[in-house]
């Protein structure tokens, strides 16, 4: 409850008077991220943009403006059709598995948006059919027929990653059809040398097929000035007037099945390529969104709107973001985005994320060990506006967290609560001690609106910490914890204390895009619910305030340890499944028949039938049990990665199937001694081979 007795306004703070403010213009803006692929999980990688956007979109909303976030799984395209043969299920159930762990990692971030929603919905599929008739129409669209590779035996044409070859660049083996693994470099599927087809092994042959492509060159005017505005950062405009000055080539947004997409209206067996589906994904959701308000559609969409749209993108896309999408908008009478804000790429320890470093990390596995915020405020001290990559230093990350927000925000609360409390009966004074501070805490309110504007994020967290610094030096000068021993000086203690209060909340207004769960804790602290932007302006004057909880707490380093081993634990898990390495879950149901070997090679593999005599659960591991196998005399321990599909109990007293010549493998648990057999795709569908009744353990299998 808010404590109103007439002394709450016993003194008004001045900052406001002089200032005439203008009425606010309450500005609409549609922001969207860009549409994570529905074939994966999400990693710390992801979270970069995600809690970059949340930041921006939150900092708006307290703006007292309205932005609406809006945005979607990537459900279409070939890697996704492809890892849903390899497990065995239909795509639809793999994007709708993924849509919901995305969604929840999201929502435990703390991202705020509106709608998260699917490229493979009615509403994506309505706009795509809608913007590709305008663009036919308008002359945008050419067909024209083209040399594509062609499975003779499987009786189709093969798309990018359906056939591996030699790197026709620099003749690295089984390389895909659209880019080497090993050079980078990008080609057509054509090129390659030696191709094979991974459906049934037979070499492809060159077969005409009519594609349609999007005419780019007929936006180039459009596009030269659209690119020059402020509408990009200076390092895109620069990136795209090389991009020009090579030419703008037709762009093929057509795949023959088979493919998992939208089929192209009147062209049976032709579908919409990925990337034209996946940018207008972002209308799809505005749409779900409006559940059919058709006039508020357009509001945001027609070309003479008045609403901003602001996309939030990495760099590896920002071609199809700067070029082909407002080109397709334009061509098909919407309006162009007001801004494409684009970011570097996440490094952690200063490399790429890596699976055997455990650096790989996972959004979930994170969450499985720390809260959102200190992540979310990590990054937040390191995003600037620039297309620069960022560095995620573990160490770094616990010490800076632990400092700024333990050490130096929260610290002003927790060293002034505890009197207010405990002597003033839980109010603050009617009056503060220095108003100075007071005003300069809110003066710093400006600059820092500022920089989360332009998303220059480190440069608010910069100013806000500078400020909590100037309200630790007052209260550590004017010491409350030694003036309140001394006699008749209660008044003063009041008064500082409250003083740091009333600074500690213009701190956590500030913070409040970046922390939304300290801030919600503080609103509930000082009895001010949602707390907006302006209210920095207003101190607060005999106002009662509840007990003190610390909102956060430090980081322990092993926290850090405990996520990096769980990160290399998933390696574990894929490679105690498969020596080859591939994913425990990536294996094929229906996996072509691999390359040949000789018998030779064959007899190399010494398996052997033994006996589970003992199954346990690995303390920390989501994906191994333990397992001691015994050959018949010799005993050897097993890691397996089969958790999600066995209790241990089941296991213990089975016979199955082992590599017993395997090379032993160190894990962070413990040596693993062989690798059990198991069939399947993975997750809980998982089938660890035994052979038939009477077999003894030691056996071997010929
Ligand atoms: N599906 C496309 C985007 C379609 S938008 C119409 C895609 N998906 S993605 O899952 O690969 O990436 C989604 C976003 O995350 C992209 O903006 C990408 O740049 C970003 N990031 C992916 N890995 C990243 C890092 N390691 N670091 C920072 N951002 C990264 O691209
Ligand atoms: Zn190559």
């Amino acid at each position: 409850m808010t404590d109103s007795s007439p002394r709450d306004t016993v003194r008004q703070n001045t900052v406001e008077q002089n200032t005439v403010e203008q009425a606010p213009v309450k500005r609409d803006i549609l922001v969207t991220s860009a549409l994570p692929y529905a074939n994966g999980s999400i990693h710390l990688g992801h979270m970069v943009e995600y809690v970059q956007t949340d930041i921006w979109v939150r900092f708006q909303r307290m703006r007292g403006h309205n932005a609406v976030w809006v945005w979607a799984d990537d459900a279409h395209g070939t890697p996704i059709m492809l890892r849903a043969q390899k497990l065995g299920i239909e795509p639809q159930a793999l994007i709708d598995d993924m849509k919901a762990e995305h969604e929840s990692d999201f929502l435990d971030f703390q991202l705020s948006f509106d709608n998260f929603h699917t490229t493979h919905s009615d509403e994506n599929r309505e706009c795509v059919e809608l913007i590709y008739s305008r663009l036919k129409e308008a002359g945008h669209i050419v067909s024209r027929t083209i040399e594509q590779l062609y499975d003779p035996q499987a009786d189709m044409f093969l798309p990018d990653r359906f056939v591996r070859g030699k790197c026709p660049n620099c003749s690295a083996e089984e390389q895909y059809g659209d880019n080497c693994e090993n050079c980078s470099s990008t080609y057509d599927a054509t090129d390659l040398i030696d191709p094979v087809s991974v459906v049934s092994g037979a070499s492809p042959i060159k077969k005409d097929s009519e594609q349609f492509f999007f005419k780019l060159d007929n936006f180039e005017s459009m596009l030269r000035e659209w690119t020059r505005g402020d509408q990009l950062q200076p390092e895109i405009s620069n990136k795209l007037q090389e991009w020009f000055d090579g030419g703008l080539k037709d762009w093929d947004i057509s795949r023959n099945k088979p493919y998992w997409g939208f089929e192209i209206p009147d062209a049976p067996g032709k579908y919409f390529y990925v990337w034209l589906d996946a940018p207008i994904g972002y209308m799809g959701s505005h749409k779900n969104l409006l559940k059919g308000d058709n006039s508020e559609f357009d509001k945001y969409w027609n070309p003479d709107s008045s609403a901003e749209l602001v996309h939030f993108i990495g760099k590896d896309i920002a071609y199809f973001h700067t070029l082909f999408w407002p080109a397709v908008l334009d061509g098909a009478g919407f309006r162009k985005p007001t801004a494409v804000y684009c970011h570097g790429f996440l490094t952690v320890d200063g490399a790429k994320m890596s699976k055997s470093r455990g650096t790989f990390i996972k959004a979930r596995t994170y969450l499985d060990h720390l809260q959102p915020d200190y992540l979310r405020y990590y990054y937040a001290a390191k995003l600037n506006n620039k297309v620069e990559d960022i560095d995620l230093n573990l160490e770094d990350f616990v010490a800076r967290v632990n400092s700024d927000l333990v050490g130096k925000v929260v610290n002003i609360a927790s060293r002034c609560a505890g009197f207010i409390s405990s002597r003033f009966d839980g109010k603050l004074a009617s009056a503060l001690p220095d108003n100075d501070l007071f005003e300069s805490s809110v003066a710093a309110g400006d600059s820092i609106a500022d920089a989360y504007e332009n998303r220059e994020y480190s440069r608010a967290i910069r100013e806000i910490i500078a400020q909590a610094d100037k309200a630790n030096q007052f209260i550590a000068e004017h010491a409350p914890w030694t003036l309140i021993k001394e006699d008749g000086r209660q008044q003063e203690v009041h008064e500082i204390c409250s003083l740091g209060i009333v600074l500690f909340r213009n701190l956590v207004i500030y913070l409040k895009p970046v922390l939304p769960a300290i801030a919600e804790q503080t609103e509930e602290f000082l009895n001010t619910p949602n707390l907006q932007w302006t209210d920095s302006k207003t101190a607060l004057y005999g106002h009662a305030i509840n007990k003190f909880k610390p909102m956060i707490k430090r980081i322990e380093s092993e926290k850090i340890e405990a996520i990096v081993a769980a990160s290399k634990e998933d390696l574990d898990a894929e490679a105690a499944l498969s020596a080859g390495g591939e994913a425990a879950n990536g294996e094929l149901a229906n996996d072509p028949i691999s390359e040949e070997i000789d018998y030779e090679q064959f007899a190399k593999v010494d398996l052997r039938v033994a006996t589970i005599v003992a199954a346990e659960h690995v303390k920390g591991a989501d994906k191994l049990l333990q397992l001691t196998l015994d050959l018949g005399g010799e005993r050897r321990n097993v890691f397996a990665g089969i958790k999600s599909a066995y209790e241990p109990e089941q296991l213990v007293g089975r016979q199955t199937v082992m590599v017993a010549n395997l090379k032993p493998r160190k894990m962070r648990f413990g040596l693993s001694e062989g690798m059990v057999l198991a069939a399947g795709p993975g997750g809980s569908e998982l089938f660890v081979l035994s052979p038939d009744q009477g077999a003894n353990a030691g056996m071997r299998v010929k």
